[in-house]
């Protein structure tokens, strides 16, 4: 007997395969995340990310606007300074480091989005995400100092703020403090379901936020946990989130696809360092093709459910679009 269905059929030529893709990215759905750095003309190479840099905010204005033209409108921006302290009090000062960079992204790219991380690990001598009291992680001491970095945030005129530090709460006390400061439309990108991932390894190099002691376990999740990751989610929608992500993306594919239908919010999910040094690491041995890579490990990304992809590789992407690659 012949074959009723040969699915073959429909792979047969670059035009009907393109026909029949299911999946397909726009730029704007891309963020590309930068760490800014004190000083002026800074432009320094984060070695465990190839194609990465640490930028000064004069620099990272012209970066912003550089990715724009490419078709990527939105950054996520890390503070990176040279002083830290025990409560990470830099990262409420109206002149910081990313105060000072969505000010000039602000003005040299009005209309883009600027995301800012909301955490003090950047920030803090020790490392950690917060305030610590004897070695330990004071939750809700973390609270006020979150508020106060988010605040600081509204009024240099950031689009999104982005909580990453998995504190319980966060959500909920960010949402209040923007309200009660009449910063309404002020939108919180939670990173809702965030693992304790040793992909996060070179980012901890880029931002200089490696714990002095202990790990993040006790805040971040366990990767083995499915259902709490949907709780997690389900923990900051109720507490306002406007937008969920899920972080990393590449190893979470199916806490990316289940909190889409689930809940059926703008959902991110975060492409992060580890993933992004995976691919430079063994492209540059030469074992793979790190194009072809890259638009798989993406395409999966959208495909499993996320609106939203923050990625190293947004540029990349961007231009890879535009020529028709994927
Ligand atoms: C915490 C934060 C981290 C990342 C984003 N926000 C590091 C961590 O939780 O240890 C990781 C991003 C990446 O690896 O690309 N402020």
């Amino acid at each position: 007997m012949f074959p009723t269905q040969r699915p073959r059929r429909l792979r047969q030529s670059p035009v009907i395969r393109e026909m029949v893709r299911e999946t397909r990215i726009h730029p704007s759905s891309l963020v590309m995340p930068l760490f800014i750095v004190p000083g002026k003309g800074v432009k320094r190479a984060i070695s465990s990310m190839p194609g990465q840099f640490n930028l000064s905010v004069d620099l990272a204005a012209e970066r912003a606007q550089e990715l724009y033209e490419t078709g990527v409108r939105s950054t996520l921006l890390f503070g990176v300074p040279d002083k830290k302290d025990d409560e990470g009090s830099s990262s409420w000062q109206d002149n910081g480091l990313v105060q000072e960079a969505t000010l000039a992204i602000k003005k040299s790219v009005p209309d883009s989005c600027v995301i800012a991380d909301v955490c003090f690990c950047e920030y803090t001598s020790h490392g950690h995400c917060g305030v610590m009291r004897e070695g330990k992680l004071d939750n809700d001491a973390t609270l006020e100092r979150l508020v106060k970095q988010t605040l600081s945030l509204a009024r240099a005129g950031v689009d999104m703020v982005a909580p990453s530090g998995m504190i319980d709460g966060a959500v909920g006390a960010m949402r209040q403090g923007l309200d009660d400061a009449d910063f309404i439309d002020t939108i919180i990108m939670a990173y809702a379901a965030k693992m304790a991932s040793g992909f996060y390894g070179p980012f901890r190099e880029a931002a200089q936020a490696t714990p002095q002691y202990g790990d993040r376990k006790t805040y971040q999740m366990d990767p083995a946990n499915f259902e709490e990751a949907l709780r997690e989610v389900a923990h900051d929608i109720d507490e306002g989130a406007d937008i969920v992500m899920v972080k990393p993306a590449l190893a979470y594919l199916d806490v990316i696809r289940a909190a889409k239908d689930r809940f059926g919010l703008p959902t991110a999910a975060y492409n992060v360092s580890g993933e992004y040094a995976m691919v430079k690491a063994a492209a540059q041995a030469g074992w793979l093709d790190e194009k072809r890579v890259m638009l798989e490990c993406l395409t999966a990304i959208r495909r499993a459910g996320a609106d939203i992809i923050i990625t190293y590789f947004a540029e990349d992407l961007a231009k890879a679009i535009r020529n028709g690659d994927c």
